[in-house]
């Protein structure tokens, strides 16, 4: 497998546009399960992910119909003829669990082995059993780590329930919304996530015919239908790959706008730029980054469910606080084995020291020096990249297959912006 090289770069300057949200394509794409008729998505990213998606809806039954240069998927789930997960794909991306829920309301039951993916924390599936269990499904569930572990949801009909979620858990409201949406009752799922992205999720069940209300808050309700129908929508900016164009100007130094983004999913991440001295202002053409000062300063980051600071962007801006003067701490609150990037990161020079497990204290101040690195999750991999940009000497990222999970034509936009990048076969 090959390998991204990164070189010392000058600072980024141009216009970059931002795909579809990787993580609301996914759910989108499992919710085309609920209805026969076909849904047409657009905007959607070129991703492994979204691929792995499309396999596992096939593995369904469903057709699905791929059109990577007008970036749309069409999916027709006319007629089921499977409702097991497999293991294969379920391995490769934990969101495959998201089809649990359409299947379980559309044919009564569902199976899945334990699902897999970035490995930042135990990541347990719990909450989506709960919601499942609320909604009057039997659970049966064998969860030994040393041996094959699966979980079956079954019901004849889902009948509607109230739950509350102990974590405000992403997954589990988009798997509960979509199995409530077509339950023969009323639902309300309270301490629900609140990230864009379910918004996103209910915007689209609501064209099908759901009757979804409180995406976007901490209650969500929903009037369960008899039947969905099919409908066409545009997926929304990634905000996290928005966010990441965002440090990678601020790390350069350069003058980056990034358009098709919406700054308003990414407030926290905006503040902190600006609390360390980074210039950030929306304009015409998107939202512009530079940073017009020699010295930018420290700042504190803790992480939290949406809309506070986004977890996703945590290994990102931990590199980008490497690089500026005086100490900075993050505080890691979502996922329990989230530093993993800060290894990689010493190895080039950062000087990072983690203590009580999820806090990270950054000295700040130090020069990168490029090392061979390892991408060892998605996210982490695109810090890596970023502290590639900033670095003395030359730094190869393996491992790399985890940054093309999440983000599309990363190496061109980089080449497009002025960066020193390539990939190496
Ligand atoms: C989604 C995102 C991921 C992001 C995360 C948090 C997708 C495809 N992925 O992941 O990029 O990092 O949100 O913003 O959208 N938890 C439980 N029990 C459960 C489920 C979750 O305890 O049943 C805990 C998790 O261990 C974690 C926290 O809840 O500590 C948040 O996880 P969750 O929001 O579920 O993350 P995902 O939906 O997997």
């Amino acid at each position: 497998m090959g390998t991204i090289l990164v070189g010392k770069s000058r600072p980024l300057r141009g216009e970059v546009g931002v795909d579809g949200s990787k993580n609301a394509v996914l759910p989108l794409l499992a919710a085309t399960l609920l209805t026969e008729e076909v849904c047409e998505i657009a905007d959607v990213p070129e991703l492994n992910d979204v691929d792995v998606m499309c396999k596992l809806l096939r593995s369904f039954g469903a057709v699905v119909e791929e059109d990577k240069r007008a970036k749309s998927i069409k999916v027709i789930a006319k007629t089921l003829t499977a409702n097991e997960a497999p293991c294969a794909l379920v391995k490769q991306m934990r969101a495959s669990i998201l089809a649990m829920g359409p299947l379980l309301a559309r044919t009564g039951r569902a199976k899945a082995p334990l699902p897999g993916g970035c490995a930042i924390g135990k990541r347990p599936i719990d909450l989506h059993l709960k919601g499942f269990r609320a909604l009057g499904a039997d659970i049966e569930s064998m969860e030994d780590e040393r041996s094959y572990g699966y979980v079956e949801a079954v019901a004849a009909k889902l009948a509607g329930g109230e739950i509350y979620l102990d974590t405000r858990s992403v997954g589990a409201t988009e798997n509960i919304v979509m199995a409530a949406a077509l339950s023969e009752g009323n639902t309300i799922i309270e301490n629900a996530a609140q990230e864009p992205e379910i918004v996103d999720l209910a915007n689209f069940l609501n064209k099908m015919g759901a009757k979804i209300k409180g995406a976007g808050t901490d209650v969500i309700k929903i009037e369960g239908v008899k039947r969905l129908h099919g409908a066409n929508h545009a997926v929304i900016p990634d905000r996290i790959e928005a966010a990441t164009f965002m440090l990678a100007a601020a790390i350069t130094k350069g003058d980056v706008t990034v358009t098709n983004m919406l700054s308003d999913h990414v407030k926290p991440v905006i503040a902190k730029l600006r609390e360390c001295g980074v210039n950030v202002e929306d304009t015409e053409r998107g939202t512009r980054v530079r940073v017009t000062g020699e010295f930018l300063s420290a700042t504190n980051i803790k992480t939290l469910p949406y809309p506070g600071f986004p977890t996703d962007i945590q290994p990102q801006f931990m590199t980008f606080l490497s690089t500026v003067s005086g100490p900075s701490s993050v505080v890691e609150t979502v996922f329990e084995n989230r530093f993993m990037h800060v290894k990689e990161l010493n190895r080039m020079n950062a000087g990072i020291t983690v203590t009580e497990g999820r806090k990270a204290i950054i000295p700040g101040g130090r020069v990168l020096r490029g090392n061979q690195v390892k991408a060892t999750d998605l996210r982490a991999g695109a810090a890596l990249l970023l502290a590639g940009l900033a670095a003395e000497r030359e730094t190869e990222i393996s491992d790399i297959y985890h940054i093309d999970r999440g983000y599309s034509n990363i190496v061109e936009k980089f080449s497009s912006l002025g960066a020193n990048i390539k990939r190496s076969p």
